[in-house]
C-alpha cells in the first residue's frame, strides 16, 4: 500500500490583492495546504485567516517565518520589499516563492540568490505566466522548431490604473512605474522564448510622481531576432503577444500571461517580399470571370478560408492560474530541488539588469534609502 505524502504547508507574507488570489489559487493545487499567514498587523491577519481558512495568524512576519510547520513562504509584499522579506524567510531556513520582480534591482536580487544557495533553500520568482499550460504549449512548438527560426516577438501589457501618488503604481518610494510591474511579463516571456538578448534599448513617459506610466522596449538577439516590448499603467493595451518565425506563426491571445487559447499558422518558406512581382494579373475573358464570382455574395469569406491554415488551441485554465506556479513548487520541493529549471534564479537576475540598463537609460532611479 502506498501512502500519500504530507501536504506541503505553505505561509503568506502579506496580506494584499495577489495573497487574497494565491489563497484561492492554493485551493486547487493537490498536496497543498495553507498553514499560515503573516501581516504586519493581527487584525488583518486574522481577519484574512477567517475568510481563507488559514489556521495560523501571525501579527509579524518575523512569527510566521519561525512557524516550524511552514515549508514554504509565498513573499506577497510591494517590490520594494521583496529583498528584506526574502532574506527574512532564507535566513530562517523556509523555501521561498516571491512575487515578482525578484527584487527592485539586479544587486539586490543577487543578494536573494547568493543567500538561497549559501542556505541551500528553495527560490524562485513567482512569474505565474511561465506556468500556463498555453505558455508550455507555445515554448514545445518553438523549441521543437515547427515555426522555423523566431524572427520577432511582440508583446505589450497595459490597463488604466487610478492614479494615486502614494500606491505602488506611482510611488517612487514603493518602486513604482509601468516596467516594474507590467513589463516583467513582455520581459520575462522574450526570455523564456528567445533567451538572453545581446542589446536593450528604451523609452518611458516619466509622470508627476518621476515613474514610468508608460514605457517600450527593443531587444535584440544574436541570430537577427528582434522582440518589442511595452508596458502602459495608462492605455488598455492589446495584451498579445506574436511570435513570428521563418515557417509560422503564434499568436498568444489576451492576456497573453493568463492565455486560454492561442492560433498557430503556418507560413510559406519562400521569401514572402521579392524585388518584382512574380504574379501576373490574369488578362480578357479570364480577368472578367474571376472578377464575377468574387462579386458573388461569400465567396470572399470562403476563399480566406479556405487560405488560411492557422489552427486555434484552446485550453482553459484550472483555477485562477496561480496555481500553476504554486504546483511546480510543490513539485520542486517534493523532488529536493533549489530551483525551478522553467523560471530559475539566474534567468530572474538577468531580467533585472535589463530592467537597471532601461531604467539608467531614462534617468529613473528609486530612492536609495527605500523605506521598509
Ligand atoms: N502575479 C500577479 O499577477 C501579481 C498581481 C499583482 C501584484 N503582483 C505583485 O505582488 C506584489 C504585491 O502586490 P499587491 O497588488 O498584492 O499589493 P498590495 O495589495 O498593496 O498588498 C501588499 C501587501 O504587502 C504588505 N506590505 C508590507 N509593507 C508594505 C508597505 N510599505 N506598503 C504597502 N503594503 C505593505 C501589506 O500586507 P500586511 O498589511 O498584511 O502586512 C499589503 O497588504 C507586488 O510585488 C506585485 O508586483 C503580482
Amino acid at each position: 500500500m502506498t501512502s500519500t505524502p504530507s501536504p506541503i504547508r505553505w505561509g503568506i507574507l502579506g496580506s494584499g490583492a495577489i495573497a487574497r488570489q494565491f489563497a484561492q489559487g492554493l485551493r486547487v493545487v493537490p498536496g497543498s495546504q495553507l498553514w499560515a499567514i503573516g501581516s504586519r498587523a493581527a487584525a488583518t491577519a486574522e481577519e484574512f485567516a477567517r475568510i481563507y481558512q488559514v489556521p495560523k495568524a501571525y501579527s509579524s512576519y518575523q512569527d510566521l517565518v519561525e512557524d516550524p510547520a511552514v515549508d514554504v513562504v509565498y513573499v506577497a509584499t510591494p517590490h520594494l520589499r521583496h529583498q528584506h522579506d526574502c532574506l527574512l524567510c532564507l535566513e530562517a531556513g523556509k523555501a521561498v516563492l516571491c512575487e515578482k520582480p525578484l527584487a527592485m534591482t539586479a544587486s539586490a536580487a543577487q543578494e536573494i540568490i547568493d543567500q538561497a544557495r549559501q542556505q541551500q533553500v528553495f527560490c524562485m520568482e513567482a512569474m505565474w505566466m511561465r506556468f500556463m499550460p498555453l505558455i508550455q504549449r507555445v515554448k514545445q512548438i518553438i523549441d521543437k522548431g515547427d515555426i522555423g527560426e523566431i524572427l520577432t516577438l511582440t508583446a505589450e501589457f497595459g490597463y488604466p490604473t487610478e492614479f494615486d501618488p502614494q500606491n505602488r503604481f506611482f510611488n517612487p518610494a514603493l518602486g513604482g512605474g509601468a516596467l516594474l510591474d507590467r513589463g516583467s511579463y513582455p520581459l520575462s516571456l522574450a526570455f523564456y522564448l528567445l533567451g538572453e538578448p545581446l542589446a536593450v534599448t528604451g523609452q518611458a513617459y516619466l509622470g508627476n510622481t518621476g515613474v514610468d506610466e508608460q514605457s517600450a522596449y527593443l531587444l535584440s538577439y544574436g541570430g537577427g531576432a528582434i522582440a518589442q516590448l511595452s508596458a502602459s499603467l495608462r492605455a488598455y493595451t492589446t495584451n498579445r503577444a506574436t511570435i513570428t518565425g521563418t515557417t509560422g506563426r503564434i499568436i498568444i491571445h489576451p492576456p497573453f500571461c493568463r492565455p486560454d487559447h492561442i492560433s498557430i499558422t503556418p507560413l510559406s518558406p519562400e521569401p514572402v517580399v521579392t524585388t518584382h512581382s512574380p504574379y501576373r494579373s490574369p488578362t480578357g475573358l479570364k480577368a472578367r470571370l474571376e472578377n464575377q464570382v468574387k462579386q458573388l455574395p461569400g465567396v470572399k469569406q470562403i476563399a480566406n478560408r479556405l487560405r488560411d491554415r492557422t489552427q486555434t488551441l484552446w485550453s482553459a485554465p484550472v483555477g485562477n492560474g496561480l496555481n500553476y506556479e504554486a504546483a511546480e513548487v510543490n513539485q520542486c520541493l517534493r523532488q529536493g530541488l533549489l530551483e525551478s529549471s522553467i523560471m530559475p534564479l539566474e534567468e530572474s537576475l538577468r531580467i533585472l539588469q535589463v530592467m537597471d540598463k532601461l531604467r539608467q537609460q531614462w534617468g529613473l532611479a528609486y530612492p536609495q534609502d527605500l523605506q521598509i
